[in-house]
């Protein structure tokens, strides 16, 4: 059975920078703002300026940047998980030693990410009972299975190919703190994709039974790939109020044009074909055509209905609960 969530009173609230709210309930419409703190606010957005954690904001930006930044550090720390399982089995001490590596880096990712949320006012733990509970999202990408080693070498490669295209142009974003932890991200997320695209290639140049095991894991990735950057304009509720204060920095589906356009020629130059026999590229419009991935299973998978979402969520309960001990020695209260 699960132990309750965690208690919302406990001594790892922050409050350090004095702005804890309840998010939820204190949210305004942007008519409701003062208007000339908004149109402040707008106009540093616009010259480029940051926002730093104790300058005055929207509370619809700060909500919206709290949701985000919360499902990117969810997304890594479960993104941890498919990768995770192979480290007993990685083939050779040297690749184990890469991998656990990265996934250690991919844990501190999140403790960086919660950090940067936490300056908004919503709490780790609070943020902890959410994805317990199911009410917070993170990457729909982590809720299918890593079969094989090969899909090691896609998720390192593909994946975090696909991490750093959005995330080296949000770290020019105007949520100061974000930002900051995207940088140091990224120059981790760059030793990552090293070491995917070294496992990808060696596969790729090795037998013919570890091709066909790279064909067969990029064949299943690749659809799943190109939903990482979420839904095509019509569909993507959140970008408009983004985009507009600089927290995202281009469209799902301009990320995802980027993506293609830097990472195809790369799959195919080593021979690796992918699953789609609409992908081309169109001289006229500058774009990439492709075949639409299927967006209704992508929001079952994220309203908690993938492959492997209870496993991820059932490791993340696990930890809790044998955790807590931990938790509670730190804080003190262990008597
Ligand atoms: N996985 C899970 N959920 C996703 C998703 C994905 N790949 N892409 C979109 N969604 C969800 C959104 O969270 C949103 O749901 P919500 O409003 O209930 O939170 C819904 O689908 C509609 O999408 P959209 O309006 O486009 O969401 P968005 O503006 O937040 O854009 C991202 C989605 C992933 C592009 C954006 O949040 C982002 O850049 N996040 C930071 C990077 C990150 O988290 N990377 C993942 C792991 S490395």
């Amino acid at each position: 059975m699960h132990p309750e969530p965690v208690d919302v009173e406990n001594p790892f609230q922050s409050d350090m920078y004095g702005n804890i709210l309840n998010i939820d309930k204190n949210v305004i419409s942007l008519e409701e703002e003062d208007p000339i703190k908004l149109r402040e606010f707008e106009s540093r957005i616009l010259s480029g300026d940051k926002i730093e954690a104790k300058d005055w904001m929207p509370s619809l930006y700060r909500k919206q940047l709290i949701r985000m930044i919360e499902q990117h550090a969810h997304s890594e720390i479960i993104g941890a998980l498919p990768e995770g399982t192979w480290i007993t089995r990685a083939p050779g001490f040297r690749r184990k030693l890469a991998l656990a590596a990265k996934v250690q880096d991919e844990v501190g990712h999140a403790q960086l990410l919660y950090s940067a949320a936490e300056t908004l006012g919503k709490s780790r733990v609070e943020m902890t009972n959410d994805l317990l509970s199911g009410k917070s999202k993170y990457s729909n990408v982590f809720n299918y299975p890593a079969k094989t080693w090969a899909d090691v070498a896609v998720i390192g490669f593909l994946i975090d190919g696909a991490a750093i295209v959005n995330q080296l142009a949000n770290s020019k974003g105007s949520y100061a703190p974000y930002c900051r932890a995207l940088e140091r991200i990224c120059y981790e997320e760059s030793f990552h994709l090293k070491q995917g695209h070294d496992n990808f290639v060696y596969l790729a140049t090795g037998t013919q039974q570890q091709r066909d095991m790279l064909q067969d894991a990029v064949n299943r990735w690749w659809p799943h790939v190109l939903t990482f950057f979420g839904p095509p304009e019509k569909l993507s509720k959140n970008s408009e109020i983004l985009m507009r204060w600089k927290v995202k920095m281009d469209s799902n589906e301009n990320m995802r044009q980027r993506f293609i356009s830097q990472y195809v020629p790369k799959i195919f130059e080593v021979g690796i074909t992918l699953p789609d026999p609409n992908l081309k590229y169109n001289q006229e419009s500058g774009l990439w055509e492709y075949t639409e991935p299927n967006w209704d299973e992508f929001f079952e998978v994220i309203s908690g209905n993938g492959p492997c979402n209870k496993e991820r969520l059932a490791v993340r309960w696990w930890a809790e609960d044998h955790g807590g001990w931990v938790r509670k020695a730190i804080s003190g209260n262990i008597f």
